[in-house]
């Protein structure tokens, strides 16, 4: 009998040591995942002691557990927070009823596509961003990647967890698929937009986790509302971890942004490359980029799949407890949509709308950290730059302004005028190349690289100067 799977290997709250048939399921399973973590997972740091955090249970005050590791030998757990007794459905059609411990038959396939869809994420982002251990600005900085890499790992087998105890065989299916396909592959590409985009530098890095997590911050928030009640509860503990993956990208953003304002001042042309950072028009082009990439992760503004998910009880709003009418079936939200070469203001049934409504929650989270950075320009004396996002309508794939072209303040432009202009809002070959010649790798503990700051504190009480990483 195979000893791969067990509580002592796979710490968890699902009763795995008794579940003969999950076992099984997890075993088969496991081989593949960690070929799969050694093929494309972070490259040359496998054999290394990391200063990690280990999730081995769900009490808030003690699931974290901080010692060194190898990141193949990372205890990837299965972990749902706690069952509420009594849990009723949220909103939606099914309101009021009792949340489902089965998943209803009609409702199979949505739920696996959205089981699926969230789950191709996680791995996605640790092949996006296995190259860049080599050119980390500082051993914290290295730690933390690796932090996000090992827990985007985790969250796969969360939404594995899922496929395999409760699809049977086309979930162990779609399992597999997800070791299979490829961020950026041509021929296997992964299932979103953004999860096929290159992570070349650590700029990306951080943009990534400040946008692109967070995305999947609402992503998982609407789908801890949902009825059933297994997805529920394994996105609210994913919840707890992703919170670190935010903290990672918008503190790094602002690292990077107080260094560029501290080297402008140092400077008497107030040029922060001159002392080996980035100037602050370039941060800003990396900000349209994964701000509007991630935007387009949320999907169309109007989307009868949304208005199906939210009608059926499977993905919720933002907090749907705070919201006053739980069936949504008379609102409706206004906005402005192209019709005829025009844009016009429209309402739109509120129920398809649904998108939309996560997406204005989740600009808002973005624009309260974007204040945060003009206020460390602001302390550091820079007063005539200030950093911003771009209009909604800007640079996007997905949805009603998909195929038609906006300036960053949402002007409409003709397609020529988009491209002639286009280097002024997005990182050109130019930029990325600049980017790419400050990216070498600093690993002596409490160095850092020219163009970012040293964190306000470490991890876990250590000092930034703590061995995060101890070579084999
Ligand atoms: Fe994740
Ligand atoms: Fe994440």
């Amino acid at each position: 009998m195979s000893t791969a799977i067990s509580d002592d290997k796979i710490p968890n709250n699902v009763n795995l040591s008794s579940d003969r048939r999950l076992q099984r399921a997890l075993e088969q399973w496991q081989p593949g995942f960690i070929n799969w973590w050694k093929e494309v997972g972070p490259e040359g740091y496998q054999a290394d002691d990391i200063y990690l955090r280990t999730a081995i249970s769900v009490e808030t005050d003690g699931w974290a557990h901080f010692d060194y590791v190898k990141m193949p030998d990372y205890r990837w757990g299965i972990f749902l927070a706690p069952p509420e007794e009594g849990r009723t459905i949220g909103f939606g059609d099914h309101a009021g009823e009792p949340a489902w411990q089965e998943i209803p038959g009609e409702y199979r396939n949505m739920l696996r596509r959205i089981i699926v869809t969230q789950g191709d994420t996680e791995p996605a982002s640790v092949e996006q961003q296995a190259k860049l251990g080599a050119i980390a600005p500082s051993l914290y900085d290295l730690r933390n990647l690796f932090q996000v890499n090992v827990e985007e790992g985790r969250h796969l087998w969360a939404m594995v967890y899922l496929l395999h105890n409760h699809f049977g065989r086309d979930g162990r299916e779609e399992a597999d698929t997800m070791l299979e396909r490829r961020s950026g592959d041509a021929d296997k590409p992964r299932i979103l937009g953004a999860f096929n985009q290159p992570i070349e530098n650590w700029l990306d890095f951080y943009m990534f986790t400040m946008f692109t997590d967070r995305d999947g911050k609402y992503q998982l928030a609407s789908l801890q509302e949902s009825a059933f009640d297994a997805l529920s509860r394994t996105c609210k503990f994913m919840l707890t971890e992703e919170a670190h993956h935010m903290f990672v990208g918008e503190t790094g953003v602002d690292r990077i942004v107080a260094r560029s304002a501290a080297l402008m001042k140092s400077d008497p042309n107030e040029d922060a490359r001159a002392g080996g950072g980035f100037d602050l028009p370039l941060i800003q082009k990396y900000i349209n980029l994964w701000f509007t990439l991630s935007l387009d992760l949320f999907g169309g503004e109007i989307s009868s799949n949304a208005a199906d998910y939210f009608a059926s009880g499977l993905k919720g709003r933002y907090k749907e407890h705070q919201h006053a009418d739980h069936a949504a079936l008379t609102g409706s939200y206004r906005m402005t949509v192209p019709r005829e070469g025009q844009l016009v203001e429209e309402d739109v049934p509120l129920r398809t709308a649904m998108n939309e409504v996560l997406r204005d929650n989740y600009v808002d989270d973005c624009q309260r950290a974007v204040d945060k950075w003009n206020r460390t320009l602001a302390r550091a004396g820079v007063t005539n730059f200030t950093l911003a996002l771009p209009h909604r309508r800007f640079h996007r794939k997905i949805g009603i302004y998909a195929g038609l072209h906006f300036d960053v303040t949402g002007h409409r432009l003709s397609a020529e005028e988009f491209a002639q202009r286009r280097s002024e809002w997005l990182p050109s070959a130019y930029d990325a190349a600049y980017v790419a010649s400050l990216m070498t790798g600093v690993f002596a503990p409490g160095k850092i690289a020219s163009w970012i700051a040293p964190p306000s504190k470490g991890i876990n009480g250590q000092s930034f100067d703590f061995q995060y990483v101890r070579r084999a």
